[in-house]
């Protein structure tokens, strides 16, 4: 019960950075607080891909099921792209595995068939079916919004998509043109931790002298900023001198800085890494209370800036932070932890984080 009341109050976490303790080691390892934590997954814009790179008409989009409880299917019919249910209206059966251009969507299990606009379009066997189809034998279908050419979809959306995003477009809306999307850079990485953990770790740069020695030669040091917004939190990494950074045009606040990497994030599991060569973003995908997926999928402006800078070495950076959020995870379980203070001159982001964790009711 006091767990409970604890967990509802935005004063578990200080809204004073000084003096507030991080979140408490139970919000990683508890399955409940897990479920409860996740739901809010479906109030938010979940990342489907950049327009451009669904070249089928039919894609079932895995990790939106994965993540929601609720398989999709993106369907392009014409001029329209529906997102759609991806469970047969007859027993249930996930209709779409493979990405196909068929005309119609047909269940493997008893047959029925679905039109692209999700409409059902026949069912053997139901001849004598009384009241057969009716609107529920239709698929659903789901909100899709599109902002510079990335689609996001959502069950109960809460906030405007632009709305969500109004600090990325203002500071970076320059920069989201010509992209093309590269799947030989696709990476899907297994991690055994709380998905937390791998948010908290991405919402500093105070570790990266430790774990990140490569980066930490193409940041310069005393040019690390954090800056938070309603919906995320935004970090941005200086060049070192005579390193390769953004030639920023004149309009954008940041004109005339060395700026090496902009690190958005977005609540709850949407990292959008702006570097000079182009977009990696990440999605941050739950499987279970001590195991988390990350997508990677890269989007390509300038393929000659590839592997130079802070948007390097992707892979290899990524392994060295999943063995300090791994570490974490096995250290979270100790009776002997329970919960941390913050610096209040680095994780301005871990806090703005912990703070919206707290406020889930
Ligand atoms: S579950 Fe799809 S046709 Fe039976
Ligand atoms: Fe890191």
């Amino acid at each position: 019960m006091t767990s409970n009341i604890r967990f509802m109050s935005g004063d578990l976490i200080d809204s004073d950075i000084r003096v507030a303790k991080t979140l408490p080691s139970k919000y990683y390892t508890d399955e409940k607080r897990f479920r409860k934590i996740l739901k809010s997954f479906k109030r938010t814009w979940q990342f489907v891909g950049l327009s451009d790179q669904f070249t089928s008409a039919i894609t079932p989009i895995d990790h939106i099921g994965r993540l929601l409880n609720e398989p999709m299917v993106r369907v392009q019919d014409g001029e329209s792209t529906h997102m759609l249910s991806n469970v047969c209206t007859h027993r249930g059966m996930v209709l779409c595995h493979e990405h196909s251009d068929a005309k119609t969507m047909q269940c493997p299990y008893h047959g029925r068939t679905f039109n692209r606009d999700g409409t059902m379009k026949h069912m053997p066997g139901f001849e004598e079916v009384v009241d057969f189809p009716s609107e529920d034998d239709h698929l659903a279908s789901f909100d899709i919004r599109t902002w510079n050419g990335f689609e996001f979809t959502s069950l109960k959306p809460e906030v405007d998509v632009e709305d969500v995003f109004r600090p990325i477009q203002e500071r970076l809306g320059w920069f989201f043109s010509d992209l093309k999307y590269d799947s030989e850079r696709d990476r899907n990485w297994d991690i055994d931790a709380n998905w937390m953990l791998y948010v908290d770790n991405y919402l500093e740069g105070f570790h990266i002298p430790y774990v990140h020695p490569e980066l930490n030669e193409a940041l310069d040091k005393d040019g690390y900023t954090t800056e938070c917004f309603e919906h995320g939190v935004l970090q941005v990494g200086m060049a070192k001198e005579g390193d390769v950074c953004f030639e920023l045009p004149e309009s954008s606040v940041d004109s005339g800085k060395n700026i090496a990497a902009y690190y958005w994030w977005f609540f709850p599991n949407l990292m959008i890494n702006v570097y000079p060569w182009g977009i990696s973003v990440n999605v941050v995908v739950p499987n279970g209370c001590d195991s988390t997926t990350v997508l990677f999928r890269s989007y390509v402006k300038h393929p000659e800036l590839l592997e130079q800078g802070a948007g390097a070495e992707l892979d290899k950076v990524e392994l060295q932070d999943q063995f300090v959020v791994e570490n974490c995870m096995k250290g979270l379980r100790s009776s002997s932890y329970k919960r941390g203070r913050y610096s209040a001159k680095h994780e301005l982001g871990v806090h703005h984080f912990h703070r919206m964790i707290s406020k889930l009711g």
